[in-house]
This record gives structure tokens, sequence and C-alpha cells, in this order.
């Protein structure tokens, strides 16, 4: 849109809004909605400088408690998107963020494919009110298709539609994708809403071209598209259907203040960002949460230096294959021809060798002390090796294989089945397995 568009929309809305709510029927009410996009894993703000130094949880806790006391039947609406997961440390901060939101009270979120990286049971709790319509199975998790929310004299319909061609399951055969792509049945729920009188909202990360095409904007009131990075979008009016963006990384809230005509038609609106600076105080009732994360992340900051410490000074208790090839020459040689010793190129090709849970099993003793961190400090550590199997081999290798291996009494299904688990290898039988890679 041109400026000389948004100009004309500027000049002759009021005009138009005001000849509109001239002919509909009385009782107008008034709602205000404040909304938030994609958090997208921004607990706090790292405060480096002033500019960035924007909003965080326990501000955003203080600014709703506020707008709370002064407009209590206020809604507080998301469209999701609360969690990262870029690094290892992402799943620590994710599990907080969703403690911390829930803390907020939020009335309605919607769900993105990136609140789903940890998988479904991870959203379990806290309990969140995650809202998405076209989620196939209701069984598992807590997502329902619509919120019907009411406050003061203001009833709300919320809609969150997942896109299925962002799912990273759509190349998958059969019924594996979780989400639906048929809409005629949120035509139909939100045609419901409305003829109900109720104000309806739908979220999506769509952008409004693509949502305008996905169901008639007719029945949506509010349509709350993609996040802009960081700053909000002034509203703006398609047909009846505002449309509002949101901006990311929880620097800022919206607020929208309507007047609607009874029939949950809006007739008028005020619109307002509010940024989450350095000078609003942290909310003092997330004071225990916050101390928590703190300690939980410096702990696990603590255990990974000890690693290091560990594998620095030589003590890790693992050694790496080639230290066996010497007195194992025969196993080795089997075994580095197996696929074993290529499984951590597996996970490069699919892009998730970064991903702890997946690296759990295609390294040697992830996540035990002195065991694989990262391709570069541990590199003798990649792949399933010897030690993946008969346990850390260093006092055996140090004592001339006099001191046994420490899985030496193991049975030998219990060795393979730490890995070849019913999700991750459905066709495991011992025997058969066996056989591709004795030595
Ligand atoms: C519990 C252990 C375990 C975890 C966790 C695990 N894998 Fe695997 N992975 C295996 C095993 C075992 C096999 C071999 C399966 C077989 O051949 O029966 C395998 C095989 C693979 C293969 C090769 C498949 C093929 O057709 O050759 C890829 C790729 C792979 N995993 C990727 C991943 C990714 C990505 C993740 C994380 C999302 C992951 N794995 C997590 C144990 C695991
Ligand atoms: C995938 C798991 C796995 C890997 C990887 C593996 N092993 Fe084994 N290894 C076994 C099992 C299970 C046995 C016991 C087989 C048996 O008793 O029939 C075994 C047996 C052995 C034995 C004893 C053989 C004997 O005749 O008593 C030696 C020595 C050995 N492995 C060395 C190695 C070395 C060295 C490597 C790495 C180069 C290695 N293994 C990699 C699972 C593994
Ligand atoms: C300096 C030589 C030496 C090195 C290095 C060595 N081993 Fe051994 N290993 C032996 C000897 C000797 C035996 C036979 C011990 C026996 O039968 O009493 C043995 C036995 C084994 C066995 C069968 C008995 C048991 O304890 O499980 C396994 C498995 C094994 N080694 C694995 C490994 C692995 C894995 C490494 C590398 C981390 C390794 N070895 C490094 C000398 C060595
Ligand atoms: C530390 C985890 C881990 C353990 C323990 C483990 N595996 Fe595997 N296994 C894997 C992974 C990961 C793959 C997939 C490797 C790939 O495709 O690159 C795999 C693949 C295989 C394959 C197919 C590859 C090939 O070379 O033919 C066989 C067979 C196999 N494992 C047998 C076994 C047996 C038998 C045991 C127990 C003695 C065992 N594995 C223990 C992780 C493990």
């Amino acid at each position: 849109m041109n400026k000389t568009t948004l100009l004309l929309i500027a000049i002759f809305l009021p005009v138009a809004l005001a000849s509109y709510s001239d002919t509909v029927q009385a009782n107008p009410t008034t709602a205000t909605i404040v909304y938030s996009g994609n958090l997208d894993g921004e607990l706090e703000p790292c405060g480096c400088s002033e500019t960035g130094d924007l909003g965080g949880i326990l501000r955003r806790a203080a600014k709703i408690a506020e707008l709370r006391k002064e407009q209590p039947e206020l809604f507080l609406l998301s469209s999701g998107s609360l969690l990262a997961n870029a690094s290892p440390r992402d799943r620590l901060k994710s599990e907080y963020i969703l403690k911390g939101i829930a803390a907020l009270d939020y009335d309605a979120i919607g769900l993105q494919w990136r609140d789903l990286a940890y998988g479904v049971e991870f959203l379990n709790s806290p309990p969140l009110p995650w809202t998405v319509f076209n989620w196939k199975k209701r069984d598992i998790g807590k997502f329902l298709p619509q919120r019907n929310l009411k406050h003061g004299d203001v009833e709300l319909a919320f809609f969150s539609w997942l896109d299925p061609e962002g799912s990273p399951f759509r190349q998958m055969e059969g019924d594996h994708n979780p989400v639906s792509g048929k809409t005629d049945q949120l035509q139909e729920a939100l045609q419901q809403a409305k003829q109900k009188g109720m104000l309806t909202v739908l979220t999506t990360t769509l952008t409004q071209e693509e949502a305008s095409k996905l169901v008639t904007l007719d029945n949506v009131d509010i349509l709350m598209i993609k996040s802009a990075y960081e700053e909000y979008s002034k509203p703006v009016l398609q047909g009846k259907t505002l449309i509002l963006q949101p901006g990311s990384r929880g620097m800022r809230l919206g607020r929208v203040d309507l007047k609607t005509d009874g029939k949950g038609n809006i007739t008028s609106w005020q619109h307002k960002v509010i940024p989450l600076p350095k000078s609003i105080p942290d909310a003092p009732f997330l004071k225990t949460w916050y101390d928590e994360y703190n300690a939980k992340v410096k702990a696990a900051y603590l255990a990974s230096v000890e690693q290091r410490k560990l594998q620095q000074s030589g003590q890790s208790p693992y050694t790496g294959s080639e230290a066996c090839q010497g007195c194992h020459a025969k196993p080795y040689e089997i075994w580095s021809k197996s696929l074993h010793a290529r499984a951590f190129e597996q996970l490069e090709e699919v892009g998730k060798s970064f991903d702890p849970d997946c690296i759990i099993c295609h390294t040697v003793g992830f996540e035990q002390p002195g065991g694989y961190i990262d391709t570069r400090l541990t590199m003798h550590l990649l792949n399933v090796q010897c030690e993946s199997c008969h346990g850390a081999g260093r006092t055996h290798a140090d004592s001339q294989g006099k001191k046994p291996t420490p899985n030496a009494d193991w049975p030998k299904e219990k060795i393979c089945k730490q890995c070849h688990t019913q999700p991750h290898s459905p066709k495991f039988g011992f025997d058969s397995y066996w056989a591709r890679i004795a030595h």
C-alpha cells in the first residue's frame, strides 16, 4: 500500500466508519485487546545497548498487570511462536518461557510450528491456552480449535490457523501431517461465531494476501498476520476486517481499543504500540521464577565447564576408537566399515547435528562427564563408536586390557537397546542386526 492510499484511508476512514455506525443497531460496546506476536525465545533482553534494551517477560508481566488495573476486562492474545530451538541451551529457556507466560494469564495463544520444536508433550505443562483450528488429533495435548472468551459484555471468538505448508512433516507419506489444509470448517466456525454477535479474531503466520485467499474475511473482524521483525505495523482495514501485525522478539505490546455495534462489528478503533523499556520495573511475582531460571542456567554452564576441563586435561574416561585400534585391529577394521562409524554424517545430512535430541544416539557419551560436546572440542567422539557400546574405555586401555570394559557384563541386547528403541529402529532384532556388525 502506498502513502497516498494510506493517507486517503486516514482521511476517509473516520467518515466511513461514522456513517456505517449510524446504520447499525444501538448498544455499542467497547473492547480492549492487548496482543503480542512471535516471542521467538526472547525470555529477556540482553541490555547490551540502550536502544535494544526492550522487552522481556518480567517487564511484560508488570506492564500487563498495570494495563489490567486500568482496564480489567481487556483481552490478552498472542499469535504464538513463544519458543526457540537454535542452540542446546534453548530447551531450558523454552521451559521457563512457558512457565513465565503461564503466570501472565493469556486468554488465548495461537500455535506456530516453532512451538512444537520439543514435541507436543513439552507444551502440556504448565497448561497454556494453546489454540489451533486445523490440528487433526484432539486426543493429545491441550490444543483447542477455538476459544470463546468473554470479558465484560464482549464475547470474542479466537481462532488460529497453522499453515500446513510450513509443516516439517509435509513431505511424509500418508497421514503424518498433524494439520489439515481444509478450510471449509474454519469458514463455518467463523460464520457461526459472527452470527452469535461475537467479535472474531483469526491469527496465522500467513501474510495478509495469503490469509485473504484462505477464508473470506467477511466473518473475520480482526486478522492477526505473521509477525514483522521487532516492530509492530500500523493496523490497516481490509473491507471490514482490521489487520494487525505484531512485532517479534517481545520488545513491545500492541493495544487496540475498539468500539463495536453490539453485533460484534467494529465501528471505530484506536491503536497503540507499548514499548517495554528498562523504566518498567520487573514484576515482583516473577522473581522466584527468574531466580530459578538463572540458577539452572548457571548450573548448566558450570557443568559444561567441568566437562571441558576434563576433556582438555586428558582426564576424560572416553578415549575414542583410535585408542582401541592398536590392540583390536580386527574389530576396528570391521567397525570402521559399518554405518555406525558414519552415524554423525547422517545427522549433518538432515541438518540436525546441533539437536541434542538426536546427538545423544549418534555420538559417544553425550551428556556424560567427558563425553561428546561439539565437533570442535571432541572430534574424536563423533559417530557411534566402540565406547558407545562397550562404555568409557580409558581405564581398560590404560590397564592393557586387564581391567574389563564398563559394560562387559551387560546382556548384548541391552547394549543395542540404548539406541535401537522402537521409534528409532522399529525393525531391530538382535540376531539379524548383530550379524551385520559382528566383530
Ligand atoms: C534413541 C536413539 C536415537 C535417537 C534419539 C535418534 N536416533 Fe537416529 N538412529 C538411531 C538408530 C538406532 C538408527 C538406525 C536404525 C536402523 O537401521 O534400524 C538411526 C538412524 C538414523 C538415520 C539413518 C536412517 C537411514 O535410513 O539410514 C538418520 C538420518 C537419523 N537416525 C537421524 C536422526 C535424527 C534427525 C534424530 C533426532 C531428531 C535422531 N536420529 C535421533 C537412533 C537414534
Ligand atoms: C554397536 C555396538 C558395538 C560397537 C560399536 C563395538 N562393539 Fe565390540 N562388541 C559388541 C558386542 C555386543 C560384543 C559381544 C559379542 C559377543 O559376545 O558375541 C562385542 C565384542 C567385542 C570384543 C570381544 C570379542 C570377543 O571375541 O570376545 C572386542 C575385543 C570388541 N568388541 C572390541 C570392539 C572395538 C575395539 C570396537 C571399536 C573399534 C567395538 N568393539 C565396537 C558391541 C559393539
Ligand atoms: C593396550 C591394549 C588394549 C587397548 C588399547 C584396548 N584393549 Fe581391549 N582388550 C585388551 C586385551 C588384552 C583384552 C583381553 C582381556 C581378556 O580377555 O582378559 C581386551 C578385551 C577387550 C574386550 C572384551 C572384554 C571386556 O572387557 O569387555 C573388549 C570389549 C575390549 N577389549 C574393548 C576395548 C575398547 C573399546 C578399547 C578402546 C577404548 C580397548 N579395548 C582398548 C587390550 C586392549
Ligand atoms: C549409541 C547408539 C547405538 C548403539 C548403542 C547401537 N547402535 Fe546400531 N545404530 C545406531 C545408529 C545411529 C545407526 C544408524 C547409522 C547410520 O545409518 O548412519 C545404527 C545402525 C545400525 C545398523 C545398520 C547399519 C549397518 O552398518 O548395517 C545395525 C545393523 C546396527 N546398528 C546394529 C547394532 C547392534 C547389533 C547394536 C548392539 C550390539 C547396536 N547397533 C548398538 C546407533 C546405535
